[in-house]
């Protein structure tokens, strides 16, 4: 029996990368698996390679940064599996600059995605994992989040806001 046998995971960013791994990984322990991200090509083939190892999963194309996108996909989760119990928030992005070339469409994007994108993803899925008794949130952050570096400062700060959304 899988560590997650029968739970329904949600995994942003789930085309590539990381995702792709921790969606993998679910699955493989037993989860259904709703990979979501903007690159709908990599997603599905996340998607259909659990689906060939013998697993549950769906993709939906979701940009993190959109409340409305949120809304729809944990409905189409709920629709799809009748509860979430795990929600991984892992679509990230980096743009490595220093602060003073950092542009405003930078640092705005890098926040959108890195840290509204977990915030909205935590508020509208807690009353879905409340109606189903309970569920684990999992947030990805990064060492950058923790300690300073020269060259990523919209990314560390979007970083640092995740982990101090996490702690409140
Ligand atoms: N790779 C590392 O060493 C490392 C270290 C610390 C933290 N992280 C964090 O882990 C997470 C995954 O990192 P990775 O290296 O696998 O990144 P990656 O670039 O390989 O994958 C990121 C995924 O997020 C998707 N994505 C980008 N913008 C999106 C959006 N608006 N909505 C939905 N999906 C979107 C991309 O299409 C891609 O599939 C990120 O949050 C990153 O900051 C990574």
């Amino acid at each position: 029996m899988g560590r997650v046998e029968g739970k329904v995971a949600l995994v942003t960013g789930g085309a590539m990368g990381m995702g792709e791994s921790h969606s993998l990984l679910l699955a493989r322990e037993g989860a259904k698996v709703v990979v979501t991200d903007i690159n709908a090509e990599a997603g599905e083939a996340t998607a259909q390679q659990i689906r060939d190892e013998g697993g549950e999963a769906i993709f939906i194309q979701h940009d993190v940064a959109s409340e409305s996108q949120w809304q729809d996909v944990i409905d189409q989760t709920i629709s799809a599996y009748g509860h979430i119990d795990i929600l991984i928030n892992n679509a990230g992005i980096v743009i490595s600059k220093p602060n003073e070339t950092t542009t405003l469409e930078d640092w705005d994007l890098t926040m959108a995605i890195n840290s509204t994108g977990v915030f909205l993803g935590c508020k509208l899925v807690v009353p879905a994992m409340e109606k189903a008794s309970g569920g684990s949130i999992v947030n990805i952050s990064s060492i950058y989040g923790i300690i300073g570096a020269p060259n990523a400062a919209a990314y560390q700060a979007s970083k640092g806001a995740v982990r101090m959304l996490t702690k409140s």
